[in-house]
């Protein structure tokens, strides 16, 4: 859907195809780069700095600014973030997540967490409603794992919470024409129906916090820039419905382990799964793409390409808190003083790490569901 090939790649929702150029993705999607100003105005409400801003993983915005100006006035602020249950969550899905929850951190803001089953069942052909099901409960218990306030969130599954998603859903789609949906996300005369309506569906929750308490309030989202389609609609609705406009704050993809492009649950030993054992990960992480010589010797007299390795990209936007040891790494690399063989073995323990503690948390969640989840 939605093929742009003028550009070299593909990004929309359920697509994500070739070498992204982020900074042509910005200008297409008409979303703004992230500046030095907005992430100073983060850092004083935050108190720091969080790596995924300082290393630019979170690189462009919609409204960023007026979203923090009602906060500074003192206007409710909330978040939205979600999931589409459609398989195991891997690392690239917390991503988002673990931002989430500093910002819920910093701002003392509720957060609505949709899972779109109905998203993924109308998507993908070979998923039954029983398996996206099972697959919300699961992913449920990643989202819960990462820390959220269980008294600031309220996390739904759509067709569990439709009463009331389809209310704002339905005044939505009527200000949306099927011209501008198929433009937006490429719609074809072969689309299912439930897919073309689902955009009210997942442009609901960014007023859901109005709807519910019948008060003003401004929504931030942040996610990956995959997700911005479904904002530029809801973005042009909200005006209509007196609402403000959503603002979003998006980032790049975590690539794949072997494949680059985006980490993507269907290339299962390009990704790392929350639910995989140290030993899977590291399995993985030994076959992953590297900037490495083929040989240690022409590693050691010619050195490695940091800026192509996924190894050395782990490292820096996901891995590495410490910025003199990044950019050791980066030096070592390039002079052939460090081999792949040691970077991977380092990023494999780490990544053992962060499983262990996630899946710890995970188990806990299972006793957590029913704090967290909301139904009608
Ligand atoms: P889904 O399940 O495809 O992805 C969940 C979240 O993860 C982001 N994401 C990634 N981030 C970094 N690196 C990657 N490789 C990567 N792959 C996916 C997605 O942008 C998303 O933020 N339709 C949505 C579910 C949804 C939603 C929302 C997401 C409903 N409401 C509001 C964000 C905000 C979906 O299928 O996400």
């Amino acid at each position: 859907m939605a093929i742009d090939e003028e550009l070299g790649f593909v990004v929309t929702p359920w697509e994500v195809r070739g070498e992204v150029d982020y900074g042509k993705l910005i200008k297409k999607f008409g979303v703004e780069p992230l500046t030095r100003e907005l992430l100073q105005r983060i850092e004083r409400h935050a108190g720091y700095l969080h790596l995924y801003l300082r290393r630019g993983l979170f690189f462009a915005h919609r409204d960023l600014g007026l979203w923090l100006d009602s906060y500074e006035k003192g206007v409710k602020v909330v978040l939205y973030t979600g999931r589409g249950p459609s398989g195991r969550t891997h690392i690239g899905h917390l991503v988002p997540w673990i931002f989430t929850k500093y910002l819920q951190d910093a701002f003392k803001a509720t957060l609505y967490f949709q899972v779109t089953d109905d998203e993924k069942f109308l998507v993908k052909q070979e998923l039954t409603m029983d398996e996206v099901e099972r697959y919300s409960y699961d992913n449920v218990l990643d989202v819960i794992a990462v820390g959220f306030d269980p008294e600031r969130t309220k996390m739904f599954i759509d067709t569990k919470y439709a009463k009331t998603l389809y209310r704002i859903a339905v005044e939505v789609a009527k200000h949306v024409t099927f011209s501008t949906a198929k433009a937006t996300f490429g719609f074809t005369e072969s689309s299912n129906i439930g897919i073309i309506f689902f955009p009210a569906i997942q442009a609901a929750p960014c007023f859901l916090a109005q709807y519910l308490e019948g008060k003003d309030a401004h929504v931030l989202i942040p996610c990956a820039i995959d997700q911005d389609p479904y904002w530029r609609i809801a973005r042009d609705v909200a005006p209509k419905l007196g609402f403000r406009k959503p603002a979003g704050i998006f980032s790049k993809f975590v690539p794949g382990l072997i494949q680059g492009g985006k980490m993507s649950a269907s290339i299962p030993e390009s990704s790392i799964f929350m639910t995989d054992t140290p030993e899977e990960a590291a399995k993985k992480v030994w076959n992953a793409f590297t900037g490495g010589q083929p040989t240690v010797k022409e590693q050691r007299e010619k050195g490695g390409n940091p800026d192509i390795c996924t190894v050395y990209y782990y490292f820096y936007f996901l891995f590495e808190e410490d910025d003199k040891v990044v950019e050791e790494l980066y030096q070592r690399c390039r002079t052939g003083d460090v081999i792949c063989g040691e970077c991977k073995r380092k990023l494999a323990e780490r990544v053992a790490k962060f499983l262990e503690e996630h899946q710890r948390r995970r188990e806990r969640a299972k006793d957590l569901i029913d704090k967290f989840l909301v139904e009608d």
